[in-house]
């Protein structure tokens, strides 16, 4: 029978007699895992672990502000914040293909990560929030065709190019389980119930090459949309839910004048495994505050449509 009290103590106790005396070194990324990993790390082996949160430039509004105020402020984790915004951005400069896109976010994390790991050369531990349909995934990962269709961003050859040994507290359980899990260390409902969040990020929402003016203007767009949702009571009823940046211009009129700007889709879905996934048949009024906040509230963007795709055939993602 489960119990989450008991389970909380059962996993603090495997943790330290796993790692004794041993640092641990923790990829924080903001996303629900690896924030109930490093809540039940430091509540197992508190200063023993060193959390590396990697900005890319591809985060939603306030990401790298908030994780730093829940986990090094609120709850005394170390968290070392890399700011490598400018880095990613060079190496995506004039690349518009969706895939070369994602591996160079994922080959430039590696090399972050490698950098300031480097920087605990005391640790003998990676840590991970791989949780258990990870672990069945990449098993029947090569008799599953949805997966050649987008490589999947992961950090896998981390830990032998590292020299470290894994450390995965999260490979047991279920997503339902590691949200309980995160409510019992205490971490924050909203953090515990967010929407996954692709790893190369706003990277693969906006269409073709990625430059710093559109990732600045989706950013307040997408911030809009979520705030709209969950303020009407929408957020927990979609499973995942984004702006979308288009980098096309149409015509449009704002007070005497004619205006040329960018394009925003709002993608939002409800699907219970994300294979497949039908496409959120929100409220008009909520639709239409949402378009009216967007294009008063943002300078550059004078048009919203909202995604009516099923997937399949349509992805989530729009790349
Ligand atoms: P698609 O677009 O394939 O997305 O229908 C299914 C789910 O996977 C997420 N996704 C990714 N997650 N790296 C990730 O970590 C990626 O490259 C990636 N591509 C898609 C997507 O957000 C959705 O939840």
């Amino acid at each position: 029978d489960w119990n989450m009290p008991d389970y909380v103590e059962e996993a603090i106790g495997r943790v330290r007699s796993e790692v004794g005396s041993d640092e641990v070194i923790l990829g924080l990324s903001g996303g629900v895992d690896s924030s109930v990993v490093a809540a039940l790390l430091h509540r197992a082996i508190g200063g023993q672990l060193t959390c590396v949160f990697v900005d890319n430039g591809l985060l939603r509004l306030n990401e790298a502000e908030q994780v730093m105020e829940t986990f090094a402020k609120n709850l005394g984790v170390k968290v070392i914040h890399v700011d490598a915004s400018a880095e990613f951005m060079k190496h995506l400069s004039g690349v518009t293909e969706p895939e070369q896109k994602r591996k160079i976010i994922g080959r430039e994390f590696v090399e972050v990560f490698q950098r300031e790991s480097a920087r605990l050369p005391n640790a003998k531990w990676l840590a991970q929030g791989t949780i258990y349909p990870d672990v069945i995934e990449s098993a029947g990962a090569k008799t599953k065709k949805a997966h050649a269709i987008k490589s999947h961003h992961n950090v896998g050859g981390l830990p032998e190019t590292l020299h470290l040994k894994l450390l995965e507290p999260l490979r047991e359980l279920f997503k339902d389980e590691v949200r309980e899990l995160g409510l019992a260390l205490g971490l924050p409902h909203d953090m515990v119930y967010r929407h996954p969040f692709p790893g190369p990020g706003l990277g693969v929402r906006i269409l073709g090459e990625v430059k710093q003016e559109y990732t600045d203007l989706l950013r307040r767009a997408d911030a809009i949309f979520i705030e709209e949702l969950r303020a009407a009571g929408w957020y927990e009823k979609t499973s995942q839910a984004f702006a979308v940046f288009l980098p096309v211009k149409s015509v449009g009129v704002m007070g005497d004048g004619r205006t040329y700007d960018y394009v925003v889709a709002l993608r939002a879905v409800q699907t219970q495994d994300f294979m497949t996934a039908h496409w959120a048949e929100l409220p008009y009024t909520l639709l239409g505050k949402v378009s009216n906040r967007i294009i008063n509230e943002i300078r550059g963007i004078n048009r919203v449509v909202y995604d009516i795709s099923g997937k399949p055939p349509a992805t989530i993602e729009w790349e």
